[in-house]
């Protein structure tokens, strides 16, 4: 899967950009500030119907307008595709806040919804924030785990979403009553939804960390030259040790659990137990990296998640996803990004590079490429 072209129209500083991108590998350079992110961050709304930051359509729209166009040409198994999007702010005066947008997505002139656009382009995003992944809360992850998987198994996201809102309406049966008898009742009816829903989640979950472990612990092997062993342990508070447990049991387990645990929840008025409680350890050679990690040791795990997911959509696929790096050169190590631009240039993948300057990358990578200098709203091929 590939870009050969996008154009911008009055999108964040670009008022009218088009590039021509190569196939492979694409390098943005340029200060601070000058709009390499935005470029990045333009190439994920084509393929996402929405940025990856989170972030309110209105404001991709440069301040000075009221409507934006972002258009792309995308190869996909040799079938070109047109992608525009749309952006336009309401015409009524309202204080900023209020003003609502109206979006077009349109796939060859055809309007389509977001997730058709989901379904049908991928894209692996990697930047120096993701190291939260690692260091931030359990939600963090269990976010990653669900973007992860709902780019593989779109029916994963409607099932999620299904869980949370009975999870919520649980919860409010929890606290809202005090008559144990009224909650035992109103339980009767969203307990056993939870668990068929919650189970699915969990089954899915294991299912791909395993899958993750072992693609990235290759990776990693390969990047630290079999020095370190990455190992990802799913932490779920009603199955204890995962195995391969099929869905079915761990639905057994749920239920047993809730029927034990009845009386703590009900004094705790909340759900304790289930997928909403998990979360995910990551080891190096048997170490918590969360602890006792080095900041290196903490990107180097990043870099082979990241790895690890092209190629399992890759595997869904049988395309690579589109590959973007923002500013993360400067924070490998020449060996890990030696690593990292051999591979790219191997596979044959899509991949768009930001970096303050191109210290980074070595001649000889530089002539196989393309190389832009953005510069206040503005990107010329060096
Ligand atoms: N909606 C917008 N309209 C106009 N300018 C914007 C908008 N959103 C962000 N910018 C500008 O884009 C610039 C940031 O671009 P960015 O891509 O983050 O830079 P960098 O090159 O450092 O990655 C900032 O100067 C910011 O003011
Ligand atoms: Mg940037």
């Amino acid at each position: 899967m590939h870009f050969n072209r996008i154009k911008l129209i009055n999108y964040r500083n670009f008022i009218n950009l088009s590039l021509d991108f190569h196939p492979n590998l694409n390098i943005f350079i340029g200060d601070n500030a000058q709009g390499k992110t935005n470029i990045l961050e333009a190439i994920t709304v084509l393929i996402r119907g929405n940025s990856y930051k989170n972030i309110q359509d209105k404001q991709l729209i440069n301040w000075n307008s009221n409507f934006s166009l972002l258009s792309g040409e995308i190869k996909k198994n040799d079938e070109p595709y047109e992608i525009s999007i749309s952006l336009e702010k309401e015409r009524d005066i309202k204080p900023l806040e209020q003003q609502k947008i109206t979006k077009i997505i349109k796939v060859n002139q055809t309007i389509q919804k977001k997730s058709s656009l989901n379904k049908e382009f991928k894209g692996v995003f990697f930047s120096p924030e993701h190291l939260q992944i690692i260091k931030g809360s359990p939600s963090l992850r269990r976010k990653f785990l669900d973007e992860q998987i709902y780019q593989i198994y779109p029916l994963y996201q409607r099932y999620l979403f299904e869980y949370q809102r009975i999870l919520a309406h649980r919860n409010n049966i929890l606290k809202k009553y005090d008559d144990i008898k009224t909650i035992k009742e109103n339980l009767h009816i969203w307990t056993p939804q939870l668990i068929k829903r919650g189970s699915f989640l969990i089954y899915m979950r294991a299912k791909f960390l395993k899958k993750m472990d072992y693609i990235a612990n290759n990776f990693h092997q390969q990047i630290t030259e079999g020095k370190e062993k990455l190992n990802l342990i799913y932490q779920n508070n009603i199955i204890k040790d995962f195995k391969d447990e099929e869905i079915e049991l761990i639905s057994n387990k749920f239920k047993e659990k809730l029927e034990q645990e009845q009386k703590r929840e009900i004094e705790y008025k909340t759900s304790l137990y289930g997928p909403h409680r998990d979360d995910f350890l990551v080891f190096l050679n048997h170490i918590n990296a969360l602890f006792y990690g080095s900041q290196g040791q903490q990107r180097t795990v990043i870099l082979s998640l990241k790895l690890g997911e092209l190629e399992i959509i890759k595997e869904k696929e049988g395309v690579y996803p589109i590959f973007l790096l923002d500013d993360v050169m400067s924070e490998l190590d020449e060996k890990r990004r030696h690593f990292l631009l051999d591979l790219i240039l191997n596979k044959k993948l899509q991949t768009f590079i930001t970096s303050i300057n191109l210290d980074y990358f070595n001649p000889e990578i530089i002539k196989l490429g393309r190389i832009f200098k953005v510069e206040e709203g503005r990107a010329l091929v060096l």
